[in-house]
């Protein structure tokens, strides 16, 4: 596969979907950064942070800081102000705020520059901000995306309202301008991710932030009395790295901008053709698969 393109709010699943493409060695020719779980300063010192301490070295760009119309909706009250928990460490905090370069040109150049093979893939974390600006601002440059994998949006319940899931909540006007551009579009919603759900017994021996982190993630799911916590961003990465191991269906996608409960709830109908795709049936121990990116620890170079 081709370097890919990688869109995230940089949450603890965020990083852990990066490491898990870096244990795979499916390259990263940049990566944009959008406000969504935490405010778009925190996201950049988050990933400032990913860099040090997991030795991260594609480049970085900062996106958009606001979603498209919406007031701003971060996920604090579940991960902290921080965005990402953790039980003892956290990712070191720039001595500066770190100063990243604007993601749009760079995207729109990634895009534009000719290379042998033709795929060019986004895997998108967080709400899909910086995809609605390209296609606003460059839409010629976001129709050569060959394919753009996302996490987000539930063919079922919600989890940041009763309906809707939170890359979708936090910015569904930008949902809704990307599915009307009829972007390649593969959708792993929250329904497929809550099949892949890890529990203390799973945390495997790794260094103590990565331990730290995985064991604050976790606690989200233990503080509400469930065993076991989803699995998010990194199983749209697994979607990308194993695309034999799941089913994509074509589905006619839709998200709601009712101002009422509905807001940021999609629907996924049956359809014989269209390029949206709804993955499901993850196969084999993907668990098992997504916890290996931190065996070894941070220095450990794949
Ligand atoms: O709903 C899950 C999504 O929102 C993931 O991208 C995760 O990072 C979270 O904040
Ligand atoms: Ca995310």
């Amino acid at each position: 596969m081709s370097a890919i393109w990688v869109d995230t709010d940089m949450g603890f699943d965020d990083l852990w979907a990066l490491l898990l493409l870096r244990t795979h060695r499916i390259a990263v020719a940049g990566v944009s950064l959008v406000a969504g779980n935490a405010p778009l300063p925190q996201v950049e010192a988050n990933a400032s942070g990913a860099q040090e301490a997991y030795g991260l070295d594609m480049p970085v760009f900062s996106g958009a800081d606001r979603p498209l119309k919406r007031t701003p909706e971060t996920a604090a009250r579940i991960l902290s102000p921080l965005g990402m928990r953790s039980r003892g460490q956290t990712l070191a905090k720039p001595a500066r705020p770190p100063v990243f370069p604007p993601a749009g040109p760079a995207l729109e150049q990634w895009l534009r520059t000719p290379r042998r093979a033709p795929e060019r893939v986004i895997l998108a974390l967080g709400p899909l901000t910086n995809i609605a600006h390209l296609l606003k601002s460059s839409p010629k440059a976001a129709a050569r995306i060959t394919r753009l994998v996302w996490m987000g949006g539930s063919d079922g319940p919600g989890n940041h309202s009763p309906r809707a899931e939170y890359n979708a909540l936090a910015d569904p006007e930008a949902l809704d301008t990307v599915l009307n551009a009829q972007l390649p579009l593969d959708v792993v919603d929250l329904t497929q991710c809550r099949q892949h759900c890890f529990g203390p017994e799973d945390v495997p021996d790794t260094d103590p932030l990565s331990r730290d982190l995985l064991l604050g993630y976790l606690d989200i799911a233990l503080e509400r009395g469930r065993k076991a916590m989803a699995i998010y961003d990194p199983i749209a990465a697994a979607a990308l790295i194993w695309p034999e191991r799941f089913r994509f269906a074509p589905r006619a996608m839709n998200v709601s901008l009712c101002s009422d409960d509905s807001y940021g709830e999609t629907s996924f109908a049956e359809t014989p053709m269209s390029r949206t795709r709804l993955v499901s049936g993850g196969h084999g121990p993907l668990v098992r698969d997504c916890l290996a990116a931190f065996e070894g620890g941070p220095a450990h170079a794949h």
